[in-house]
């Protein structure tokens, strides 16, 4: 991916939903390629595995050659360095995301001086969006249109039956 302009986005979408897919696609507007970083181990509980994960995921993107899942462990830094790339994006969805992406940037920037971070805005209609919201509807079988695609939504329903 030499000469291009390559931004990592990582996180643990459990699961991946329209907002996260709409931050992907602005950010392909402004970038040539983008990987989806999934973190393999984090210390919390998730509800689906590292595989199920990246099936969702790569059900957004079916052969969109502009955007690459890969997944990481242990620090993000560490990856980052490994794939040569000092910049990462993430969504900022209110001001309650703000603490906490403003700690992990300056503790990122700590272990790796060259480390970048771009915060996105996802559409207004797709804001209150969360991985946990969703997690919460699809536990009492709700509605998760307009929340997470049909693939992700079935993988969901599956998982609670
Ligand atoms: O989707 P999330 O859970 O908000 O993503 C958080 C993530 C995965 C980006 C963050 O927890 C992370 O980078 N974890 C890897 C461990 C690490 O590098 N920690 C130090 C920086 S906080």
């Amino acid at each position: 991916m030499k000469n291009k302009k390559v931004i990592v986005y990582p996180g643990s979408f459990d699961p991946f939903t329209l907002g996260h897919k709409d931050l992907v696609d602005r950010a392909l507007k402004m970038f040539d390629h983008v990987i989806i970083a999934v973190l393999k181990n984090p210390q919390k509980d998730l509800l689906l595995d590292p595989e199920e994960r990246i099936k969702v995921i790569k059900s957004y993107f079916q052969d969109n050659e502009a955007v690459t899942i890969d997944t990481f462990e242990g620090l993000l830094v560490d990856y980052l360095q490994e794939k040569e790339v000092n910049l990462i994006m993430r969504g900022m969805r209110m001001l309650s995301d703000f603490e906490y992406e403003f700690q992990m940037s300056l503790t990122n920037r700590n272990l790796y001086s060259d480390f970048e971070a771009i915060y996105l805005v996802p559409a207004m209609e797709l804001s209150f969006i969360s991985s946990s919201i969703v997690r919460e509807i699809a536990k009492f079988k709700g509605e998760l249109k307009g929340l997470v695609n049909k693939e992700t939504a079935a993988i969901l329903y599956e998982k609670f039956k």
